[in-house]
This record gives structure tokens, sequence and C-alpha cells, in this order.
């Protein structure tokens, strides 16, 4: 069952996405080689507390941190290590808080000092693949209109969409119905309605779409080794169109 939120639960719905979305910005800025990404979990688990929300993945199905972070061949759900991160690098952070009984997901995918062409371009193409599938969240439009703007952008370019993994719906819990995949034939699926608030996250590769899951039974990698990148950002559905919520 889709729940719709009322104009007022959006309006509720923007305090935990700003928290999300300022602390990813605070995080981009603390990215550099040297870093660890255990530092970056602790920060952001800092920052959300500091705002009385609660980090939304600690705990969530047992994961251990705050923070996703998934370096080059890691695609989601990477568990922060105490290793330094090197120029080079590309770390996609993956956040989420509950504040005021509402939950706000998104996630970006950060060059370390100096990326290669391919890195640069894989994480431009899935920031614009996101993009795109938001522009398709609109009233009346079908919910794969957004699955297949995101597909059709990174294959175009070159780049292979992950299946595994899909967005979803978003509210009083962190995830609710519908899935959002980042694949699929345009004009199936649900109709878009008013209040319905999306977490769309493509998850790109550099080469093959496929992925494994390693023994610690959460981090996602390329079966191939390429690289992979993920942006995500939380959506809602309203009268005036797609309202990124997390949007700084
Ligand atoms: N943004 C991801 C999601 O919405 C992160 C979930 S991590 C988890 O699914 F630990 F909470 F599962
Ligand atoms: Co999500």
């Amino acid at each position: 069952m889709i729940i719709l939120k009322s104009s007022l639960e959006i309006e509720r719905m923007r305090a935990p996405c700003q928290i999300v979305s300022e602390t990813l910005e605070l995080l981009r800025q603390k990215i550099k080689p040297g870093i660890t990404t255990l530092s970056l979990d602790q920060f952001a688990e800092k920052c959300a507390r500091k705002r009385n929300a609660v980090p939304a993945f600690k705990g969530y199905s047992g994961y251990p941190y705050s923070l996703c972070c998934s370096v080059n061949n890691q695609v989601v759900h990477g568990f922060p290590t105490n290793k330094e991160l090197c120029s080079g690098d590309i770390l996609s952070i993956d956040f989420g808080v509950l504040f005021d009984d509402f939950y706000g997901d998104a996630a970006i995918t950060v060059a370390v000092g100096n990326a290669g062409e391919n890195a640069s371009a894989l994480i431009r193409i899935t920031e614009e693949s996101l993009y795109q599938g938001i522009e398709k969240a609109s009233i009346n439009n079908n919910l794969s209109d957004i699955s297949a703007a995101v597909q059709s952008h990174a294959e175009k370019n070159g780049f292979s969409v992950v299946r595994e993994f899909v967005g979803h719906g978003i509210g009083r819990s962190l995830h609710e119905s519908p899935q959002v995949p980042n694949f699929g034939r345009p004009g199936r699926g649900v109709k878009l309605k008013q209040g319905m608030v999306l977490a769309i996250e493509p998850m790109i590769n550099e080469k093959g779409p496929e992925v494994r899951v390693l023994s610690d039974g959460w981090t996602a990698i390329t079966l191939d080794g390429g690289l992979s990148a993920h942006f995500e950002h939380t959506v809602a559905v309203t009268a005036n169109g797609p309202e990124i919520l997390t949007k700084l």
C-alpha cells in the first residue's frame, strides 16, 4: 500500500531531509586523501544528534553504522573503516535520519583528490540520471517513467544499471511502498499521485551491471571490479511537479 502524504506531512518531511542534505554537504567538504570513512561516520552521527535527529541506518536490520561508505568497486552499503582514502578513489556516502516521526534519505558520490576521466564521467552521468528520473516524478506519469529515464541516460552514456537494489517510498518508515527500480519500460507501474514521496537512487556501474554481496552480509560490490556510483534524493510528487526535499 502506498501511503500518500498531506501537504502538512510533506512540510514536516523537510526537516529530516534538510538535516540529511546539510550533513552530506559538510561530509563532502571533508572528503580528501588521508581521511578515513570511519571519521566521516562519526561526524555524520554527531551532526544528526546535535539536531535531535536519529541516524536512520544504524540498527536498521542490524546495519552497524550511521553512514554507508562505498569506495570504488563497492556499490552500496559499504562499512566505514579506518583505512585512509587515496587520491583517485571515488566514495559514495549514503545517509538517512529520523526527525519528528519522518525519515529523510539521500546519497552522493564524490571524487577523492583527482579522479580519472572515467570515474569523473561515471559520477556526472549517475547524478544526471538521478535528475532525469526526478523530472518524471510528476502527477499522472507512471512510476516506470522514472525508471526508464534513469536507465536510458545511463546506458546512452555507456554505463550499466544495477538491478538488485532499488529506490523506495519513504515517510514514517525508511522503506515504504512502492519500490522504485532504475530500469524498465516507460508507461508501466502505478500512476504517480500527489502526496507520494519517493527516494530515487540510481546505482550505476562503469562496466557490467552484476553485483554480489560480501560475506559481511552488507557490502555490495561489482562482479567485474568496475567502479560504481550512487546518488539519491527524497522527492515529493506535488501539484507543482517534483519537489526535491533533500535539495540543499
Ligand atoms: N539509502 C539506502 C536505502 O534506502 C540505505 C539503506 S542502509 C540500511 O536503502 F542500513 F539502512 F539498510
Ligand atoms: Co534509500
